[in-house]
C-alpha cells in the first residue's frame, strides 16, 4: 500500500523502515499533524498512518475520501481522535494497534507514582545544587495504602499487579469488571466508594463521552485530602480546571500526568524557545507536586517494534483481504 504517515517523529522513521522490508508498503513520512490544512499531502496515497493527536473528524475524513484514500491505519491503541460514524458512512477502514506493551505504559504510571510520593524530582535538582537537606521531601509507605484502579483492562490489570506487589489493597472500577482483573488482585466497587477509599487514584480507561471528565470538582470533592491522581490514559478524562483548583487547596495532594487535555498543541514539539501559550498547562507546571511528561508512557523499544509491526500488518491484511482483525467500529471493536 502507499501509505502517507503523518506527525512522523524522529524515534520512529528507521524503526518503521526496518520492520517494512518485511511488507514493502510505500511509506512517505510527513512531519506534519494531518489536520483540514494538511490532509492534501495525503494525495495518491491508499491510507494515512496517524497518532494520537492527529485530527479525523468529519470534516477531515471527508477530504481524505475525495482524495481517495481508503483506510486509516492508527499506531496506538486510543481511537478517540477518529469520527468512526462518518468513516463508516464514507466506507473507510480504520484499523489500531489494540495492544503493544500494557507494561510499558503500567510501568510508566509507577515511575511517577514513586517520583510524586519520594520527591525524587525536587530531590535531584537539590542534590545537584549541593543541597543535602531532606525538609520537604517526606512521602508515605505504600505498603498498606490503598490504590483505585479505574478502567481495569490491560494496562489497568499490570498496575494492579504492581501495586499489589507494593502491598497495596487495590480497588477498580470498570463497566465490565472481569474475572481476569480479578485474578490481578482487583476487587471491584462503585465509583463512589473508589473516590471515598483510595489514597492513590490511577486511570485506564479509554476517553469515551461517559469517561470525559470524570475527574470533576463533584468526584474530587468526595476523594481523601491529599489523594494522588495518575493520568496515563487520555488527557479528556481529568477536568483541568477542577484538578488545579484541588491542587491549590490541597485536596489532591499530587498529580501525575501523562496526557492533557490539550496536549494536542503542544506534546511530541520541541517548543522550549517559545513562550506556552496554554495557561492551564503553564499553571500546572508550578506546581512542586505535579509531574508531567509528554505523552511517553508507551515509549519503550519493545512497545515500539510492536506497533510498527502491527501497523503494517493491519494494512497488509486490508490490502490482501478487504477487513483486518484490528477493525475498529462504532459499534464494534475487535
Ligand atoms: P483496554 O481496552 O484493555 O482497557 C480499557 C478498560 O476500560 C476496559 O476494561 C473497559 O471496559 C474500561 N472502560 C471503558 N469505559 C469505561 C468507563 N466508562 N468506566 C470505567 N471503565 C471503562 O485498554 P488498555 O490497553 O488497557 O488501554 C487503556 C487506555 O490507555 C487506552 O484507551 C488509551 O487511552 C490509554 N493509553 C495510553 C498510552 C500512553 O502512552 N499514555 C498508551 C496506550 C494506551
Amino acid at each position: 500500500m502507499n501509505i502517507a504517515f503523518f506527525s512522523a517523529q524522529d524515534y520512529e522513521l528507521d524503526l518503521f523502515r526496518q520492520v517494512n522490508e518485511s511488507f514493502a508498503h510505500t511509506l512517505t513520512f510527513l512531519e506534519a499533524p494531518l489536520n483540514p490544512g494538511t490532509l492534501r499531502l495525503a494525495e495518491d496515497h491508499d491510507a494515512v498512518c496517524v497518532f494520537v493527536n492527529d485530527q479525523l473528524d468529519a470534516a477531515v475524513l471527508e477530504g481524505l475520501h475525495a482524495l481517495n484514500v481508503q483506510a486509516i491505519a492508527l499506531r496506538c491503541s486510543g481511537f478517540n481522535n477518529v469520527d468512526l460514524p462518518t468513516a463508516e458512512r464514507l466506507g473507510m477502514k480504520v484499523v489500531r494497534v489494540p495492544a503493544y506493551s500494557p507494561h510499558a505504559v503500567a510501568e510508566h504510571t509507577l515511575s511517577l507514582m514513586m517520583a510524586l510520593n519520594r520527591k525524587t524530582h525536587r530531590a535531584f535538582n537539590r542534590v545537584r545544587e549541593g543541597n543535602f537537606t531532606l525538609n520537604g521531601l517526606m512521602g508515605v509507605d505504600f505498603h498498606g495504602n490503598t490504590a483505585g484502579v479505574i478502567g481495569t483492562g490491560k494496562i489497568g490489570q499490570c498496575m494492579a499487579r504492581i501495586l499489589k506487589g507494593l502491598g497495596m489493597t487495590v480497588l477498580g472500577y470498570d463497566l465490565y469488571p472481569s474475572e481476569a482483573a480479578r485474578e490481578a488482585g482487583i476487587r471491584f466497587v462503585e465509583l463512589d466508594e473508589l473516590w471515598t477509599q483510595a489514597d492513590v487514584i490511577s486511570l485506564h480507561c479509554p476517553l469515551t463521552p461517559e469517561t470525559k471528565h470524570l475527574i470533576n470538582p463533584r468526584s474530587l470533592a468526595q476523594m481523601k485530602p491529599g489523594v494522588m491522581i495518575l493520568n496515563t490514559s487520555r488527557g479528556g478524562v481529568v477536568d483541568t480546571a477542577a484538578v488545579i483548583q484541588g491542587l491549590k487547596t490541597g485536596q489532591v495532594g499530587s498529580l501525575g500526568l501523562d496526557v492533557y487535555e490539550e496536549e494536542g498543541d503542544v506534546f511530541f514539539r520541541n517548543l522550549s524557545d517559545q513562550v506556552i501559550q496554554d495557561d492551564q498547562l503553564a499553571r500546572l507546571l508550578t506546581f512542586p507536586n505535579v509531574i508531567i511528561t509528554g505523552h511517553q508512557a508507551f515509549f519503550t523499544r519493545e512497545a515500539l517494534n510492536a506497533i510498527a509491526d502491527t501497523t503494517l500488518t493491519n494494512l497488509q491484511e486490508l490490502e490482501q483481504t478487504g477487513s483486518s482483525a484490528n477493525e475498529v467500529t462504532s459499534t464494534k471493536v475487535i
